[in-house]
């Protein structure tokens, strides 16, 4: 069966700042959370940095040379709060919006369309020594720096996202402490979430405030959630689960309140003191879009909290384990593939929340082994089966009124994996990291034809 997208449907590709620039001294940039923590023994596989990443820095143009024969509509890139306020605060610094002016000029001239993510987890160290997404002032430094390069870019970017994965930063960095800045904290996690929404609300506001109208939204990584089995036990589980993954964040971004179940699941250990009034009505504020980044399902079984230190806030701590049914086929990540999880979610988000503004799919794909054949060639056909399959899902969920608008491809590159390193990749484009040399993959070529034609087969 083929499916055919709209000609305005966008198809992209994304990428971050610190997964692909390289570069970090360079040009007055700051420290960031992610350069600490990358140097700190044991945080990272193979104790890789993003030091150098993918030089991208200074070969943007080689790259933007790839988006351009790929033929994508768009490309979404992050910019470095670092570069542009090495402390988190204060004016800009010059050669740091430079940087983004020559991508972004360059993007246009090549009939690309920009989408900025204004905070993809690269904090300035700096506010991370005040207390980094504990503290409420982040999200009010986090509204001047979105302004800071708002003002400088937004004639020419028209589609912003505040904030790549708030899960990511609170849960794994401050209570799982897989991520930056490493922490393993109970409140400090539910407030940094807290304090990320309350950035993304003060900044949502600042940047509509400007007389610049362009479309703004907030990404989240979320998953179609269930249980195991029927068992109340489990069926419990998969409830806390979905609390932990979309409800902590879908619930005040879009609908401007907690969840009941938060206060059940954390109100013997929180106060939730960091909640002021009005806050969710900032956080709850109207979106032009919502960005969706999808990988995989939650299938939730009810575990006994074996974790002693029960003021942590991680799926172990709420008794919910996701568990990988048997034969299930896997990616690189030990992720399960599974597209219709793409078409549930949709729907959920559609069932969920009336009044749910469009969809942006900001990212999906997978990592894969990638091997390099001798004629140099890398032939990745379980990344384009995973693509098509998901593509698919989504066309599906167009097909059945769900508003989804556009699709990006994570990654366009590969790239530094956060803790998992450079042994990950999920690039359309091969990357050799001792020589910097690009190889479009056959996903590359795959992706070109399906941008072209707008045509599933
Ligand atoms: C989500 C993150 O936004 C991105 O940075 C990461 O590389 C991909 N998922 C794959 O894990």
């Amino acid at each position: 069966m083929s499916v055919q997208f709209p000609a305005d449907f966008v198809f992209g590709a994304a990428t971050a700042s610190y997964q692909i620039e390289g570069a970090v001294d360079e040009d007055g940039r700051g420290t960031s959370i992610w350069d600490t923590f990358s140097h700190t023994p044991g945080a990272v596989v193979g104790g890789d940095t993003g030091d150098v990443a993918c030089d991208h820095y200074h070969r943007y143009p080689e790259d933007i040379e790839l988006m351009r024969r790929l033929g994508l509509d768009s490309y979404r890139f992050s910019i470095a709060w670092p570069r542009i306020q090495p402390d988190g605060a204060g004016e800009a610094n010059k050669a740091g919006l430079d940087f983004y002016d020559r991508l972004v000029d360059s993007l246009l001239d090549n009939g690309i369309d920009p989408c900025a993510t204004i905070y993809h987890w690269d904090l300035p160290q700096a506010l991370e020594d005040a207390g980094g997404w504990r503290n409420r002032d982040t999200a009010h430094r986090f509204a001047d720096y979105a302004a800071l390069v708002h003002d400088h870019l937004g004639d020419r970017v028209h589609r912003w996202i505040t904030l790549n994965e708030p899960f990511c930063s609170s849960i794994l960095g401050y209570a799982e402490g897989r991520h930056a800045p490493g922490a393993k904290e109970g409140d400090g996690a539910l407030a940094a979430a807290h304090h990320l929404l309350l950035g993304h609300g003060f900044a949502l506001a600042a940047l509509r405030a400007t007389d610049i109208k362009n479309q703004i939204g907030i990404t989240l990584n979320l998953q179609p959630v269930q249980p195991v089995s029927d068992d109340p036990a489990d069926v419990a589980a998969a409830d806390r689960s979905l609390l932990l993954s979309n409800l902590l964040f879908t619930d005040p971004v879009l609908a401007g309140r907690y969840p009941q179940l938060a206060r059940q699941t954390w109100g013997e250990l929180s106060d939730f003191g960091w909640i002021r009034d009005g806050d969710l009505a900032t956080i709850g504020a109207p979106l032009d879009f919502l960005g969706v980044n999808y990988y995989f399902p939650s299938n939730v079984k009810a575990v006994p909290n074996d974790e002693p230190d029960a003021s942590r806030r991680t799926a172990d701590d709420i008794g919910a384990k996701l568990v990988i049914p048997d034969g299930e086929p896997l990616t690189e990540m030990g992720w399960p593939i599974d597209a219709d999880g793409l078409n549930r979610l949709m729907h959920w988000l559609k069932d969920t929340y009336p009044g749910l503004p469009p969809i942006y799919i900001t990212e999906n794909g997978r990592a894969s082994v990638d091997e390099v054949r001798s004629d140099g060639s890398i032939d990745d056909q379980d990344r384009i089966e995973y693509l098509r399959t998901h593509l698919t899902a989504l066309a599906a969920a167009r097909g059945e009124g769900v508003d989804v608008r556009g699709y990006y491809l994570w990654s366009l590159l590969d790239n530094f994996e956060w803790a998992e390193g450079y042994a990950k990749r999920f690039g359309a484009v091969h990357v050799d990291y001792g020589t910097q040399k690009r190889t479009p993959k056959a996903s590359f070529e795959w992706y070109r034809n399906l941008v072209a034609t707008r045509q599933l087969d």
